[in-house]
């Protein structure tokens, strides 16, 4: 049997290849017995992303952004048709692992694409791991993922939470602010954000006088806001995203702070939701891999191309989907779409220079982008780049990632 005729096989493969590659065991009672006749030839591709809640509109996209990668490759990769089958994560890591389970060994996806939010990341890790599915993840910066809990089958076409943070601190600092207070969501993509700027600020003579923290995905500032006025410090970093950056860019200007603490953060907090917030992010500085005005032909036919197809601007989190879609297409380019060649799809993705509309960037040894950080501010609607803060930047080093292969 062949692929073609056996759309199981290949990914029965795989999926053997993965385990025995990663050292996992528990392969029984997850394999198909049967290869469907229905749908054979196709790449079923499994897209778990939030649709509901804060995050609702990342997920959003993110799918975009791949199905514009797709479409734009012709509808195929490896020159075979795409299918997809979709799960609302709810940004809930409590039913992460039942969500990726369910979607790798109900739905026998060959590719598994996810997700935004760290927590639930955790969960998709573990599967990932398990099962040795090929895993793209598109947003959630979850360290470990590409560091202690990397795996040869998992890639990552975003950044590292204390990536897009650490460049900030440094920024911060030069600027001659002594102390910041921060304030951020308590897990761990809101922990590893502030953990990385914090490292280049205080090795930049800043002091962080202050951690404040809330349950995710909580939007209750008021009480901490006021307490950030109390303390007077020189300057705020935040953490937050989607809805929740919006409402805190609204109630941070409520509070009489904007103009008078300035406000820094990871560009999540001004990413995809300025048309939300009227003029209360006008000024804020933030530190991402994305921005408005890179200005070069790769990222405007972007940008034209996803305006066109879906009546909308792109986002950050547009480009990490998109990318994740150009980082699958070269893997299954490699193989002529013949998903059972796990060794050399993925020999492919790590080789890969992904001609992103970020910016041209390559995998590190743990799977992460290594790639610019813009230093961006916010003039009007658009996260203007005003300059690269930090070039080609492998954090938290790619080394920490001791790959069993
Ligand atoms: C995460 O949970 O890793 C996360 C979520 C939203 C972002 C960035 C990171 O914008």
């Amino acid at each position: 049997m062949n692929g073609e005729r056996n759309p199981g096989a290949g990914r029965r493969k795989f999926l053997q290849e993965s385990a025995a590659l990663g050292g996992a065991a528990a392969l029984a009672g997850i394999m198909p017995s049967i290869a469907l006749a229905q749908g054979a030839g196709k790449i079923k591709i499994g897209l778990m992303l939030p649709y509901t809640g804060t995050y609702a509109q990342l997920g959003v996209a993110i799918t975009n952004g791949f199905k514009l990668a797709v479409q734009e490759a012709g509808g195929k990769l490896g020159g075979r048709e795409v299918e997809y089958a979709t799960v609302d994560d709810e940004s809930e890591p409590a039913k992460a692992a039942d969500n990726a389970n369910k979607i790798v060994n109900r739905d026998k996806v060959d590719v598994l694409v996810g997700t935004v939010h760290s927590g639930v990341q955790m969960g998709m890790v573990k599967i990932a791991r398990e099962t040795g599915i090929l895993h793209i993840i598109p947003n959630a910066g979850l360290g470990a993922a590409t560091t202690q809990l990397c795996a040869p089958n998992i890639f990552r076409t975003s950044f590292a939470n204390a990536q897009t943070t650490y460049p900030m601190g440094q920024v911060m600092a030069k600027k001659g602010h002594k102390t910041a207070v921060s304030i951020t969501w308590r897990y761990a993509a809101g922990e590893e954000m502030v953990a990385g700027f914090k490292d280049s600020f205080t090795k930049g003579g800043g002091k962080v006088v202050k951690e404040l923290w809330l349950p995710f995905p909580n939007v209750e500032f008021q009480a901490l806001l006021t307490e950030i006025a109390s303390l007077k410090p020189d300057a705020v970093f935040a953490f937050f995203a989607g809805g929740g950056a919006a409402k805190f860019l609204k109630d941070y200007q409520a509070a009489g702070l904007k103009g008078k603490i300035p406000l820094y953060g990871s560009g999540f907090l001004t990413d995809g939701i300025l048309e939300a917030v009227g003029n209360a992010a006008d000024g804020v500085e933030t530190t991402l891999h994305y921005g408005d005005g890179i200005d070069t032909a790769r990222d405007k036919a972007f940008r034209l191309a996803y305006a066109k197809t879906y009546k909308l601007n792109p986002d950050v989190y547009a480009v990490q989907g998109y990318d994740a879609g150009l980082l699958l297409a070269a893997g299954l380019k490699a193989v002529k779409g013949d998903i059972g060649k796990k060794k050399e799809i993925i020999a492919a993705m790590e080789k890969a220079q992904i001609d992103s509309p970020r910016g041209k960037w390559t995998m590190s040894k743990g799977h992460n982008p290594v790639q610019d950080f813009y230093l961006r501010k916010v003039v009007g609607q658009e996260n203007k780049v005003v300059s690269v803060a930090m070039k080609a930047l492998d954090y938290p080093p790619a080394a920490l990632c001791k790959m069993s292969r």
